[in-house]
């Protein structure tokens, strides 16, 4: 997965002869999962129609400051479309779009847009060699830096006039590897590995019998995607469970009993710098477990249980310079309970969440925590779905990490 996907991206177009890549662009936008918007200059449209952008962008496009439609005029509101932008790309550029950039001119629907955006904005230079060299170009292109848009180069090859050098627009598949690689270099866990440890566990009673508990993964899935998200290396290690994740930065790897996920997590503990402990893990397992299918009788069947490993306090007992996250479900005393979890397990922070709380713990899709991190400060949040509570804790993460 890319880091462009769920990325909202407003590809402004210009009327250079590259405009006819920006087909392929939008394409590959679309294929890294990113939802594309298309602004063009009235001008551009002598280079590529808008019936190829919108029906490859799967939106319309916008060119004008109102569209005519039978009898109303639609006002296109570039504030609104600047404000939907995660990232604004302008591909290609124009010598005379450049220069009106760099001197806040607004003749037309994409420039009132550039103005309005907040999003970083990328430039694609694409003109004749001479133009591209010209000190006032490189004027615009400086002034445009120096509001922190972000030049992608012009490459150099053959030119629209039959002349070779510099000022070929970058080509569609570099431009996107080139916002990928800068949005990925300003991410706040890029070079982090992060170990997560999310669902339930099973210990086995026999060859069709289990010791389980309710959890379904989808607290700990959401903080492995988040954390890929912001960058992050993720190694996933997941009791059973039917969440999904497809990510290119997240590495699934499946355990059943609390056994295996003690295993696993030593096995990685050594490589990361942030563990987060979420799996609802087995305390206790039968002492035996029978080889084949016990067979009921009318007698009372006991089953000796004995302790499972604490993987938690296992890795809190080893800990160097990895932050050690754990999670606290409890039923009563919460507060109580959760810090001295903390202390008795050696952890940077834990996250409590009670099930007291409607809507929070097991197998719902939202969740109610309180953060209580190694100095005793509490911080409460409100219900919320356990997407924005992965962001919650990620975030705090992230905050302290750099503190
Ligand atoms: O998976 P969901 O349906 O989304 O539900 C999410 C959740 C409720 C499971 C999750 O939010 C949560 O609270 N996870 C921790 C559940 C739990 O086992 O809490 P605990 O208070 O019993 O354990 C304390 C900590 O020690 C936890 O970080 C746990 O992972 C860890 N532990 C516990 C026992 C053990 N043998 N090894 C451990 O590592």
């Amino acid at each position: 997965m890319s880091v462009l996907s769920g990325k909202k991206i407003l590809l402004g177009i210009t009327a250079g002869i590259a405009a006819y890549k920006t087909a392929n662009l939008v394409r590959l936008f679309i294929k890294s999962g990113a939802e594309v918007k298309v602004i063009m200059t009235p001008a551009s449209k002598d280079f590529i129609t808008p019936l190829t952008l919108s029906t490859l962008s799967k939106n319309p496009v916008s060119s004008a400051f109102y569209d005519k439609e039978e009898e109303n005029e639609l006002w296109n509101n570039h504030v609104e479309l600047g404000l939907w932008a995660d990232y604004m790309l302008i591909a290609p550029t124009t010598a005379n779009t450049l220069s009106k950039m760099a001197n806040g001119v607004c003749d037309n629907l994409l420039l009132a847009t550039y103005l309005s955006a907040k999003c970083p904005v990328y430039f694609a230079p694409a003109m004749d060699l001479d133009m591209y060299k010209h000190p006032s170009t490189k004027t615009s292109i400086e002034k445009l830096q120096s509001f922190q848009n972000i030049l992608i180069p012009a490459t150099s090859g053959e030119l629209a006039s039959g002349l070779v050098g510099e000022g070929r627009m970058a080509e569609p598949q570099d431009i996107v590897a080139f916002i990928e690689k800068d949005i990925l270099s300003t991410l706040p866990l890029r070079g982090k590995k992060v170990l997560i440890t999310a669902g339930p566990t099973y210990e086995a009673i026999d060859p069709v019998r289990f010791i389980g508990n309710h959890s379904s993964g989808k607290m700990g899935f959401a903080i492995a995607k988040t954390a890929a998200n912001l960058g992050a290396e993720v190694i996933l290690i997941s009791g059973p469970s039917h969440q999904q994740i497809q990510h290119s930065f997240v590495k699934r790897i499946d355990v059943k009993s609390a056994e295996n996920m003690y295993n696993a997590a030593h096995q990685y503990f050594n490589m990361v710098d942030i563990a987060i402990l979420s799996a609802a893990v087995a305390d206790y397992k039968p002492k035996n477990v029978a080889h084949q299918k016990i067979k009921k009788k009318d007698a009372t069947l006991e089953i000796v249980l004995t302790p499972t490993k604490d993987i938690l306090a296992s890795l809190g007992a080893i800990k160097k310079q990895q932050f050690l996250v754990g999670f606290a479900l409890e039923t009563n005393n919460e507060l109580a309970n959760a810090k001295g979890k903390l202390a008795r397990k050696n952890l940077d922070m834990i996250v409590l969440n009670s099930l007291q709380d409607k809507g929070a713990g097991f197998a719902t899709d939202t969740n109610k925590i309180t953060i209580i991190d190694k100095n005793l400060t509490e911080s409460s949040f409100g219900l919320k779905s356990k997407t924005a509570v992965a962001k919650d804790i990620m975030n705090y993460i992230v905050t302290k990490i750099n503190a």
